[in-house]
């Protein structure tokens, strides 16, 4: 071989030490654009000298497709698997049995790392080089994909120098992974070309391993991080720790998220602070794993079956599943609009049955375009409503795409498209766009205030259309939806009303109105010869009527069912107006300066109260009605919480969840369920879990539910 040239060495030891700074330091000094220009300088000098060329090369990641299958590899060292736990219990027994095994009372070392949701590999480095990647395979034999796992870029092919020497041999054990970003991009790339969409970023990463072609595998986002070694000669170590500080120094990717805990309740202290940042980790986890750090307690403790006893995963809750898809169906909700919703073969996703998932809308739909008989990816948001991820289209004689109805499934009223609008001020004189407005009136009043001749309004419709049943009252799914909602707890509060004995009533057309579910106790001998009508279920429905017939302004406000208006809009309207009559006068631009009103909302509550139909019910229903009024705060200003997002979390005494919750929205505060940078407090109770975690660590204020009393009377101690 001739004398490499100085150039050559200092570009490869250039390029080597640019990997270092972009995959274990995460900082790189150099642009993409300058590190692609070395690379070809690289190729540019090998292309002249190939006999100067090793497989140590960057340039050599890819290199020639094997022929038939992988050849099989025995691991030097078994690769194990790892025993779980589910929850504290678990952990503190596992602790228990090390301890007792160790013959100590003393608290030991743990060395905590996130579970890698990705596929295990087993790295063999000879006195620093890379020479075989293999697969975990039954655990005693694996694949060999050497020629796949040298084109992961963060796998160094030689180990970087460093004051710690390196092994004979050594069996790097770790996790090839792709993060959730990648994944995306890749997903959204194989739709575009036609090619096979993988379910999770698990099977990427497993899939793209066994590829015959290692130029496949190149095209891959694939990232590694290492989480133990297996057979070690000729160098040793005290524990995991120092194992993985040599690693970094070697450069060898470690996640960045282990942490040392010295006990059992900094475990799981760690397990909660990972539990509640998941959504903000680039990448996808199953769980967390505890280790003993001292590698000659591991020894001691050995293994039992195929799994250390010196180690366990925590496991997450299932976050994500797979299921086919037996039907997609049209709902009509109580305002009309048709709902597309999945039917599931029923599956747990995080420990709750799901079988049937939204859609929301024809948008969502097209996005997704999920078909009868294809495979879904569902996911639990939020941890309560679960939602469609992704689609696995059927591979063979697939069904065709679901179009929207042009009826109503329920009544076969025509379908209306209800299209959200934009209104644009034009100037027509150049014929120039001037400005965009969610509603008309804004438009108009823009118009006012710059008055010129040469601008009018145009209305854009937005892409997003509803689609709607145009049947109103006479379908029976709407008037049915309609009675629900009034009933609800929330709402009228009428528990009597289950939606059996109010879907009878409403067949036997005892109920046409709001009105009519108070003059039921009138037609008392008649509802008691109805089939499944005791004397005493009528007696129980009696009584829950006459209970709700005193009711909040704001719960009947929330009652009727107006579009767009939930809780918190009955709510400010209630304590703006301060009387149904008021709300029922109220003009437009009375509407929009109700705090949370927009143009949009205020729209629809006039509308809603111009309505004939709405004009002629109430006229009926509230003289049947005692309704208590809140005192009107005159100024937004005289609301404690005005402007203020608060969350509650865990046990609050001895005040209920809801008292504390209706007591801080009658004072203008906003409450939510869930933590984000917005929040302006958290109200923890007892066992506050994860949300206070990420109430910490957003920084948010917490308010210790003892001094609820406190915060009501004067929020601000609490700044
Ligand atoms: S340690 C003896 N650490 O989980 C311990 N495993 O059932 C062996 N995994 O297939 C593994 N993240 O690939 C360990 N931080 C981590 C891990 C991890 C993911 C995988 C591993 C193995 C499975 C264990």
């Amino acid at each position: 071989m001739n004398k490499l040239s100085h150039r050559y060495t200092t570009i490869l030891k250039t390029i080597r030490s640019h990997d270092y700074e972009y995959y274990i330091l995460d900082d790189p000094s150099i642009s993409d654009q300058q590190y692609d220009e070395l690379f070809r300088e690289l190729k540019q000098i090998e292309s002249k000298h190939p006999d100067w060329i090793t497989p140590e090369s960057p340039s050599q990641r890819v290199g020639i497709k094997p022929e038939n299958d992988f050849a099989t590899f025995r691991h030097f060292q078994q690769m194990l698997s790892l025993a779980n736990a589910f929850n504290a219990e678990d952990l503190k027994n596992f602790n228990d049995r090390i301890l007792k095994n160790l013959g100590t009372d003393k608290q030991i070392d743990y060395f905590c790392e996130p579970k890698m949701d990705g596929a295990a590999v087993s790295l063999i480095y000879e006195k620093g080089i890379l020479t075989k990647g293999v697969t975990r395979g039954d655990g005693t034999i694996g694949e060999d994909i050497t020629s796949n796992i040298r084109t992961i870029r963060s796998i160094p092919l030689t180990l970087k120098e460093s004051e710690s020497s390196f092994p004979d041999l050594l069996e790097v054990r770790g996790e090839v992974f792709i993060r959730k970003s990648d994944f995306d991009a890749l997903n959204q790339r194989a739709n575009k070309n036609g090619e096979k969409v993988f379910a999770n970023p698990r099977n990427a990463a497993a899939g793209s391993l066994r590829q015959l072609d290692p130029a496949i595998t190149s095209g891959r986002p694939l990232a590694f991080f290492a989480h133990g070694i297996g057979l070690c000669q000729g160098k040793e170590f005290i524990d995991l720790q120092e194992i993985f500080s040599v690693f970094l120094s070697w450069g060898l990717p470690v996640n960045s998220l282990n942490k040392l805990a010295v006990s059992v309740d900094e475990c799981l202290k760690y397990f909660q602070e990972i539990e509640s940042s998941r959504d903000n980790i680039p990448f996808e986890i199953d769980g967390v794993v505890f280790k003993v750090n001292e590698l000659t307690f591991q020894k001691q403790l050995g293994q039992i079956a195929r799994s250390p006893r010196w180690a366990i995963a925590h496991k997450f809750p299932a976050e994500e599943a797979l299921t086919e898809i037996e039907n997609i169906e049209f709902q009509v909700g109580r305002t009309g609009i048709l709902t597309p919703v999945a039917k599931l073969k029923t599956v747990n996703v995080g420990g709750v049955n799901v079988s049937n998932c939204t859609l929301h809308n024809l948008d969502e739909l097209k996005r997704l375009d999920p078909r009868v008989g294809d495979v879904a990816v569902i996911k639990r948001a939020g941890d309560v409503i679960p939602k469609m991820v992704r689609v696995i289209p059927k591979k063979k004689n697939r069904a065709n795409a679901v179009e929207a109805p042009q009826k109503c499934p329920c009544c076969h009223s025509p379908i209306v498209l209800n299209y959200q609008s934009e209104w644009t001020v034009i100037d027509s004189s150049k014929s120039k766009p001037v400005k965009k407005f969610a509603s008309k009136y804004e438009a108009q009043k823009f118009l006012e205030t710059n008055q010129s001749i040469s601008l009018n309004i145009s209305e854009e419709q937005l892409d997003t259309p509803f689609i709607k049943c145009s049947g109103g009252n006479n379908c029976p799914e709407i008037f049915q939806g309609k009675f629900t909602h009034f009933v609800a707890k929330k709402a009228m509060d009428i528990d009597g009303l289950g939606q059996e004995i109010l879907f009878a009533l409403i067949n036997k057309k005892f109920i046409k109105d709001f009105a009519d579910i108070y003059s039921l106790k009138e037609h008392r001998a008649e509802l008691e010869k109805l089939e499944r009508f005791g004397e005493k279920s009528v007696d129980n429905l009696i009584k829950s009527i006459d209970k709700s017939v005193s009711v909040e302004l704001y719960k009947l406000v929330f009652s009727l069912g107006i579009e767009e208006v939930g809780e918190t809009t009955a709510r400010n309207l209630a304590n703006v107006f301060g009387s149904m009559e008021a709300i029922q006068k109220s003009s437009f631009e009375d509407l929009i300066a109700v705090p949370d009103i927009g143009p949009r909302v205020a729209a629809k509550i006039s509308d809603y109260f111009c309505d004939d139909e709405n004009t002629a019910s109430l006229e009926t229903l509230l003289p049947c009605l005692h309704i208590i009024n809140p005192d009107i705060k005159t100024s937004n200003k005289d609301m404690k919480f005005f402007g203020l997002q608060i969350a509650i979390t865990g046990k609050i005494a001895p005040m209920s969840r809801d008292e504390v919750k209706n007591l801080l929205m009658s004072e203008g505060a906003k409450v939510t369920s869930s933590i984000s940078k917005k929040t302006d407090y958290l109200i923890a109770g007892e066992n506050a879990g994860s949300k206070l975690e990420k109430a910490k660590t957003l920084g948010v204020r917490i308010v210790d539910a003892v001094d609820i009393n406190t915060f009501v009377d004067d929020p601000k101690k609490f700044i």
